[in-house]
């Protein structure tokens, strides 16, 4: 368990081939990252996010609890996603509540593009699941289409997520508080040679 600094000059990670690695992008405070690596004590979570400060508050949950198999990364997720995942590492990457971009003239900062899904593909091992939830029902529906469209994931699978329902992030805990529903979803990672 450790909480550690990357910067896109970093070589690939190395992460254990033996393991199953969870993916909680843009994890805040760490919640749903915690939460999974207490279900799964045998998986290595990766929790990555921006701002540090929220960094540290997952790692001293991990630590309070003596988990040592999450790790939190501090890095930007398009250096991560795109330079320095190994190709194929993820079983699965949970992307939950990213930033909405509510305004037309900011949906260029979204996370979710068309370019962005080919580099989480590239991430994602074969038979592996890519989860996405929002609370934003237009950011949804882009998502599910930018999703469908890159021809990279099975149609839309719930049953890939079925066993981390029960775990809410904050963000998801915010949103019930103030009757906002956020909608999960989940795709199986096709294996290139049936592309
Ligand atoms: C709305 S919060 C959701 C946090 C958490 N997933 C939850 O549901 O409670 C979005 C998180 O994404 C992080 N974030 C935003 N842009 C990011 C980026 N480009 N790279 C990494 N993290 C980012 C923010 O720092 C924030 O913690």
């Amino acid at each position: 368990m450790a909480l550690r600094i990357l910067s896109d000059s970093y070589e690939k990670l190395k992460l254990p081939s033996a393991k199953t690695v969870e993916l909680d992008l843009g994890c805040g405070k760490g919640i749903f990252a915690v939460e999974l690596a207490k279900k799964y004590p045998d998986n290595l979570v990766l929790g990555a996010d921006i701002m540090l400060g929220r960094l540290r508050k997952a790692n001293n949950k991990a630590k309070h609890l003596q988990l040592d198999n999450v790790d939190f990364l501090r890095v930007e997720a398009w250096c991560l996603v795109a330079r320095l995942l190994p190709p194929r590492s993820i079983a699965r990457a949970h992307i939950i509540c990213p930033d909405p971009w509510p305004k037309k003239k900011h949906k260029g900062h979204r996370l979710m593009s068309s370019e962005f899904i080919s580099r989480l593909a590239d991430a994602i091992r074969p038979g592996g699941t890519l989860h996405f939830a929002t609370d934003a029902p237009n950011y949804l529906a882009a998502t599910v289409a930018l999703i469908e469209k890159s021809g990279f994931f099975s149609p839309q699978n719930n049953a890939l997520i079925a066993d981390v329902n029960d775990m809410k992030t904050e963000f998801e805990r915010l949103w019930e508080r103030l009757d906002k529903r956020t909608e999960h979803m989940a795709w199986k990672r096709l294996d290139s040679n049936m592309l």
